[in-house]
Parts: structure tokens; C-alpha cells; sequence
């Protein structure tokens, strides 16, 4: 399973990606907007990071204009995936840009039909929110492993992004159901990588050695 980073935050990115674990981002107008930067920069900043698919959100409305938009933004970088929330006018946009090469991320999907839906259009990536399903008492998850079945009965190209993950059960979820890709925050990586158990054995070897030694 692939892991995107879920922010727009500079230094979280930087921080991840020296980890060697990260092999995309994925923003949001929020997150975006959380930074207080001017957007074209982050966005230029974060490809000049990360060599893997970072995807940017369209704010336009109709087709017309997220088609616009995404054809300036697909400018700014290679690795650009355009994010088009799920709406009529969406699918018309992923159905031209898929055809010109854009590469699409379909977001905002809370249900099967939309994810069906957003493959037909020739979404390059589709993206189920589970945790604010999750918040309203479905379960996001068995979402996730409804579109990967239905992906995989029809043998559609577009990959599932597990998106708006809140804990680390939700990335051992996604990857066992199989999902290509899980979008995190930087708090839920750091998570990711604690276990009581490893500081616990890293201060006994650490002990030891300082017995061994006859340092204490
Ligand atoms: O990837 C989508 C994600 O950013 C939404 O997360 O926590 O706002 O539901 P959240």
C-alpha cells in the first residue's frame, strides 16, 4: 500500500519524506489554507519535496471552470493530480481532463455508487472519506471495502485513496482490504511508527551495555 501525506504543512512533509516512507501528498482548500501561504507556492514547494503524485483541489463549481483550472494547475508540476469533489459537474471535468492526460483524484465519495461512478469518468484516483462517515456512525471503512471489490470484479484502473484517516487502526484497516493507497496525517504517521514495547527494549539494551561497561 502506498502512504500520501494528508497536509499542506512544509516542514511535516519535509520531515516524513526523510523518513523514506512517504510516496505522495494529498491537500485540501482547508489544509491549504491552514498554512496562511500563498497557494501556488505550497504547491510548487511541496512537488520540489516529494517526487510522487500530489494532489491539488479545484475550487470551481462547473465543469467549465474546474477544467480550467485543473489545465493551470496540471502546469505547475508532473506529479500534479487534480482533486474534483463528486458532483455532475466533476464527472463532466474528469471525463475531459482523463482524456487529455490530467490525472484525477474524485473526492469527496461516500458511497459505492459514487466511487462506480467516478471510475466510469476515468477518475485516475478515487477518495472515500471514511472518518467523517466514521462521525455520523457508518462505517467508512466497509465503504473502502466495497469499492475495492467493485474495482476489482471490473478490473477499473482507478486507485482507492483512503482518506480522511483519524488513528492508526484506520491505515491497518485500509491495508488489509487492500486499498493502493491510505492518505495520513503527520500525528497518525507519527503514531504509526510507536510501540511501547520498542522504548521499552531500546532503554534494557541500552542498560545492559552501561552495566556491561561497568557504567552503572
Ligand atoms: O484527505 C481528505 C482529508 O483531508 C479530509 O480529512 O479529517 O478533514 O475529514 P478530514
Amino acid at each position: 500500500m502506498k502512504i500520501f501525506l494528508d497536509t499542506a504543512n512544509i516542514e511535516h512533509i519535509r520531515e516524513a519524506n526523510s523518513w523514506g516512507v512517504i510516496d505522495g501528498v494529498t491537500t485540501n482548500p482547508t489544509l491549504i489554507a491552514r498554512e496562511g501561504r500563498e497557494f501556488r507556492e505550497v504547491v510548487e514547494e511541496i512537488c520540489s519535496i516529494v517526487d510522487g503524485p500530489i494532489s491539488v483541489e479545484v475550487i470551481a463549481l462547473d465543469h467549465e471552470g474546474m477544467i480550467n483550472e485543473a489545465r493551470d494547475l496540471a502546469k505547475i508540476h508532473r506529479n500534479i493530480v487534480i482533486k474534483i469533489p463528486m458532483t455532475v459537474d466533476g464527472l463532466k471535468a474528469v471525463k475531459v481532463l482523463s482524456r487529455e492526460g490530467v490525472k484525477t483524484n474524485m473526492t469527496l465519495v461516500f458511497s459505492p455508487n459514487q466511487a462506480i461512478l467516478a471510475a466510469k469518468a476515468g477518475a485516475t484516483y478515487v477518495s472515500p472519506f471514511i472518518g467523517r462517515l466514521d462521525d455520523i456512525g457508518h462505517e467508512g471503512m466497509s465503504l473502502v471495502a466495497k469499492v475495492v471489490k467493485i474495482y476489482q470484479n471490473y478490473g477499473f484502473d482507478t486507485q482507492v485513496i483512503v482518506a480522511s484517516v483519524r488513528h492508526p487502526m484506520h491505515v491497518v484497516e485500509a491495508a488489509m482490504i487492500g486499498a493502493h493507497v491510505c492518505t495520513v496525517p503527520y500525528a497518525v504517521l507519527e503514531k504509526m511508527v510507536k510501540h511501547p514495547l520498542t522504548d521499552i527494549g531500546i532503554e534494557r539494551f541500552l542498560a545492559d551495555w552501561r552495566r556491561y561497561r561497568g557504567e552503572g
